[in-house]
């Protein structure tokens, strides 16, 4: 696990989006897997400028997002196939046929999770998967449970989870309880991992999921079993793992990396 370390957002958001060319540049074909939240919008931007400045070309690149809430219409700004295509499809060369993302409008949970694993299946899995991190360490809508997930599943959503995405509806009671996401076994079979995490407020989850125990109570702490998995987040976010100093567990191969 490697943890690259910024001063803030903005740098975050630079340093994880040259890694998203980087990928993009050495296989054009590349299967990306693509979140959402507040986090990755840094990067949307820059990729977009990337694409405006002729630098990146995205025609024949493929994505997968992790989730989507559960009976919302693709055309509900709150739904995650209105983000995408807001933030970062729209303004790019990407196919659209070549995006993916669960259609929270299938009411047969099983039929629409067995038809995304077949499309994850279907598109040789992913590349390059890019995570945000709840504030209980859900990554997608993997929340805590007793067990790690296996493939696509229809999750009911933690209440603090619910908490932290009411500023995106107008009411509390609009937020949906359930969504579709992606399983953990999915995530980890991504070739390469790049979670991105910024501000104060995901400090003592960052600092669970680095250094803590593995355990499905904070489903991203599996990261650490990965074998490529980049970390990059602001000193904020980072400031309890900072305070470890030398005491930073062997077992998670941390280097830190001040941009
Ligand atoms: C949602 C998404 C996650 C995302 C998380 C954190 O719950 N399903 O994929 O990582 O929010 O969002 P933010 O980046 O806004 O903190």
């Amino acid at each position: 696990m490697k943890v690259y370390c910024t001063k803030n957002y903005e740098e975050m958001s630079r340093k994880a989006s040259n890694l998203i060319f980087a990928q993009i540049i050495s296989k054009p074909d590349s299967v990306l897997g693509l979140a959402t939240g507040s986090s990755p919008l840094g990067i949307y931007d820059n990729l977009i400028k990337y694409y405006k400045n002729g630098d990146l070309d995205f025609s024949a690149l493929k994505t997968a997002n992790l989730d989507e809430y559960c009976g919302l219409e693709k055309s509900s700004p709150q739904s995650y196939a209105y983000f995408m295509y807001e933030k970062l499809f729209k303004h790019i060369n990407i196919q659209t046929d070549n995006t993916n993302i669960p259609d929270g409008t299938n009411q047969n949970t099983e039929s629409e999770c067995l038809r995304y694993d077949q499309t994850i299946y279907n598109l040789g899995g992913i590349d390059l998967q890019l995570l945000g991190i709840g504030h209980n360490g859900h990554i997608g809508f993997n929340e805590p449970s007793e067990s790690f997930t296996h493939g696509t599943h229809c999750v009911k959503l933690a209440e603090k989870t619910i908490n932290a995405n009411k500023r995106f509806f107008d009411s509390i009671d609009d937020v949906p309880k359930s969504a579709y996401t992606m399983g953990i076994h999915t995530i980890m079979n991504a070739q390469k991992i790049v979670l991105i995490a910024s501000g104060s407020e995901k400090a003592d989850i960052m600092y669970e999921m680095i250094a803590g125990d593995i355990t499905p109570k904070v489903p991203a702490s599996i990261l650490q079993l990965h074998k490529d998995v980049s970390i990059v987040a602001d000193e904020a976010a980072l400031e309890k793992v900072l305070k470890m100093g030398d005491n930073l567990p062997f077992w998670c191969e941390i280097s830190l990396q001040f941009l």
